[in-house]
Parts: C-alpha cells; structure tokens; sequence
C-alpha cells in the first residue's frame, strides 16, 4: 500500500504534474475515489451536493466532522482537507484554531481549508505556525453569497481582478499550502498562479492552474444541473434513474426476488 501524500509533497508539485482533487463526503466514494487522487477535499459543497441546502452558509462544523470521520475511515493514500464552514473561523484566528484543531483531531484528516478573503493572511499564519496547515480558496468564495447575491465568477471588474490577486497574495504570504481558486478567467487564473509560491487548484479557473478539483457528484453527473465549467465524466443519473424503475417494475410484477435472491433452508441445515 502506498504511503499517504502529505502536505510537502503537495507543496513541491508547484509547477510541476498537475494535482488531481475532488470532493468527497462518505466513505464508499471515497475509497473509489482515493487510488486516483492527491486530495480529498470534505467541501462544504456537502450542505447543497448532499444535504439539499441552497447554499453552504447552513453547513455545521459538526457536520464537518460527521462526513470527515467517514471519509478518513476509507482514504488510504490521498491527502484530506477538512473544509471550515461558514460562522466556525472568520471572527479570529482563536476561533479558527479551535474549529481547525476540532476538525483535524476528530477526524484524523491533515489539512483545513478556508475561504480565504484579504483579511484572512493572519489567521493562516497563526494555524499555520501552531502545526495547522492550511488550504486558501480565493475568487468565487460560495460562503459570501448573501454579500454578492448569489455565485457568480469574478475577474469582470480590475477591482474583482485586484482583490482575487490580493486574496491569494494574503494567502500565500500567510503560508497557506495550496490555494483553490474558484470562478475566474483563464488570464486571472494565471497571473495568480504566477504570482504565488504554494500551487493553484483551479475549479471553473481554467487550465492554467496547478491542479484541479471538482465537486464529485456534479463530474459524475448525479445531478439535473451543473455550472458551464464542469464535464461531466458519467451519467449517474441517468444509471440511477434507470435501474429504480427496474427495480419497481420487477417489484409490481413480482419478478423480483426470483429463486437466485431467495433463501431456502432445507431442516438437515440445522
Ligand atoms: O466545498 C467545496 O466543494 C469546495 C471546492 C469545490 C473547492 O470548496
Ligand atoms: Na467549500
């Protein structure tokens, strides 16, 4: 068995083979996705990809924990990262270290993510340098939806450009591993990448990152919906869809359980 990818590793892969990221929140996904994958992300996307919340700003510490616990119970060789939700890091780097130090110890994962605004740099530092590493995540930010009405890429304006920049700056100086960069062109995407030390993990932030990551179940297409920046590599539900109404047909017909799904003792089986 391999050993586990750790944070340096991530680090040195500035630059170099692109690192391959997705979300995961249970331990069956997990381990399928874990053989291909550096990271393991428990993305606070688990409030709306498996709660059936509108948005992430819902989403528990406890809940955290919950999906991070299952996940680590199934990922042998990827390296997770425990998203802090909404309400459990922003107010200081005290908080953030309490919920980070939480989300590590309880779950076992190596990593906390936050979104990281330009105010962020000093809470970075102060996990960083206490033995917390730290994932940024710059541009699109889902946890400031109620501020900018909802999810919408950034980089139109040369003041959204300026502040991703900023943001990323903030981050990286504060000694942040990795940063995602969410939601941004392709030219903002590599003047950032450029512009850090730690690599870029890019979702709907083109190919000019370092790695990449997406949300599991929109690649697998589990959804009626998906953003313009993912491809879908599967047809979930369309499977799903399609075996459940197999599988109620044969139930209304009787065709199922035949003899093959049936238990038949025989009084000699004791
Ligand atoms: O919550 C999430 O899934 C994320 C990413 C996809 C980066 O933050
Ligand atoms: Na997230």
């Amino acid at each position: 068995r391999k050993k586990r990818i750790g944070v340096p590793d991530i680090r040195a892969r500035k630059g170099g083979e692109p690192l391959v990221c997705l979300t995961a929140y249970d331990a069956p996904m997990a381990a399928l996705l874990d053989p291909h994958c550096d990271v393991l992300l428990v993305g606070d996307s688990l409030g709306m990809a498996v709660h059936g919340m509108d948005t992430t700003i819902g989403v528990t510490l406890d809940m955290m924990i919950l999906h991070g616990k299952a996940v680590m119970r199934a990922a042998k060789q990827a390296l997770v990262v425990i998203d802090l939700p909404f309400g459990s890091y922003e107010a200081s780097p005290e908080q953030a270290f309490a919920s980070a130090s939480r989300a590590l110890a309880e779950t076992g994962a190596q990593a906390v993510k936050i979104e990281s605004g330009t105010y962020a740099g000093e809470t970075v530092r102060f996990l960083t340098e206490r033995g917390i590493p730290v994932m940024g995540h710059v541009g699109l930010r889902p946890q400031a939806a109620l501020n900018d009405g909802g999810f919408r890429a950034k980089g139109r304006s040369q003041a959204e450009r300026d502040r991703a920049i900023a943001e990323a700056k903030a981050a990286d100086e504060a000694g942040a591993f990795a940063i995602v960069i969410e939601g941004v062109a392709e030219d903002l995407a590599r003047e950032i990448t450029t512009a850090v030390k730690a690599p870029t993990i890019g979702i709907g932030a083109s190919a000019a990152c370092d790695g990449q990551i997406l949300v599991t179940p929109d690649m697998l297409g589990l959804f009626d919906w998906a953003p313009k920046f993912v491809k879908r590599y599967a047809s979930l539900r369309d499977e799903v869809d399609a075996a459940v109404g197999q599988y109620a047909d044969d139930v209304r017909a009787r065709r199922f359980p035949e003899a093959a799904q049936t238990y038949e003792f025989k009084p000699s089986d004791g």
